[in-house]
């Protein structure tokens, strides 16, 4: 199951780059910067990493992204979450990144977009994996600075597919930013966000209906009747994020992980590693340590898979031609 899992063709699609930035390169990138960082050693930092929910977590993620103040900085870290995806067989990735996290701190929004960009492009030329990019608006803060944030954008429009929704959940409801997420569809952005990660299952109804987004973030509050069928009618994947729910104590213990429950339900879910370098694993050890809690079949992996890419942002032929693919291997190794 181990070798089935590694091998396997498949995308990320939910994968914050802040998120990637593991001990090493942060105490690598500070020292080269200059910074101090509160910790003394990359086990010290990793001790760090217990969280009792999605904020505790939070105020630790913003903390370490404060040490990426140069293009190279963010080319660095996001060309080594690049060359993990090629040694996991992840084909395709669609990256989120925070601007506000960076230009609140005087970073500009050039030096962000120009060093994960350009690493992605190289990583498609030299590894082989091809990525999109989600911009994501920080819900904790106003609309009115994501509309700062979506004008700052705008000259980069060509290197961003989409737009998304992140952070604190609880108490900043997908309702508060309806204007800008309008404004950013025109644009010709496609929008996604998070939604009933520890918010309820009326934030989910909120993203669907007022920003009519086309992949829901988490969805772990989605069992209502009603919504879990309009979710199925419209056809909208889950981006699931096993080992991030339970190191933010969304689930208790992955042997009760919804997953399969919301199969069962029809509703389309992918597997995905949110912020890798503090929830303890990459997209495979996710696929791994899922498996096994829920004793899936080759057929379970098999669909995240498929859904990974058929729900990915790619257009049609691209998303047929990485089926094919998984289609073949599949046929070899089940
Ligand atoms: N930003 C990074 N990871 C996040 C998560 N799991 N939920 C909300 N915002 C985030
Ligand atoms: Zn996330």
């Amino acid at each position: 199951m181990l070798h089935f899992i590694n091998q396997l063709p498949k995308a990320e699609l939910h994968l914050h780059i802040e998120g990637t930035f593991e001990p090493e390169l942060m105490f690598e990138i500070a020292k080269r910067n200059g910074i101090k960082i509160k910790y003394n050693s990359v086990e010290e930092i990793r001790n760090a990493y217990q969280f009792d929910c999605l904020q505790d977590f939070l105020d630790i993620y913003y903390a370490g992204a404060g040490v990426l103040i140069h293009e190279q900085d963010f080319y660095d870290l996001t060309y080594s979450y690049l060359e993990i995806c090629a040694e996991q067989n992840v084909r395709h990735t669609e990256i989120m990144f925070d601007p506000q996290t960076h230009t609140d701190r005087g970073v500009s929004f050039e030096t962000v977009i120009n060093g994960i960009s350009n690493a992605c492009k190289d990583a498609e030329g030299k590894l082989g994996v091809t990525s999109l990019l989600i911009m994501s608006y920080l819900r904790h803060l106003s609309e009115e600075e994501a509309f700062k944030t979506l004008e700052q954008s705008l000259p980069y429009k060509h290197l961003i597919k989409a737009v998304g929704l992140d952070s604190s959940e609880m108490g900043n409801p997908p309702s508060k930013f309806k204007n800008v997420f309008e404004a950013s569809v025109k644009e010709g952005y496609i929008p996604v966000a998070h939604a009933g990660e520890e918010g309820p299952a009326e934030y989910i109804w909120e993203a669907l209906d007022i920003l009519n987004i086309k992949r829901i973030d988490h969805g772990n509050n989605c069992f209502e009747d009603d919504l879990i069928d309009e979710i199925v009618k419209r056809d909208i994947a889950l981006t699931v994020c096993p080992l991030s729910n339970t190191a933010l104590r969304v689930v208790d213990d992955l042997k009760n992980h919804p997953i399969k429950k919301m199969m069962s339900k029809g509703l389309k879910v992918t597997v995905n590693s949110d912020d890798p370098a503090y929830f303890g694993g990459q997209v495979n050890q996710n696929y791994i340590e899922l498996q096994d809690a829920l004793e899936l079949t080759k057929a379970d992996l098999y669909e995240f898979a498929k859904n990974s890419f058929q729900y990915s942002l790619l257009d049609k032929e691209q998303k047929a031609r990485r089926i094919q693919e998984l289609d073949v291997f599949y046929s070899q190794n089940s």
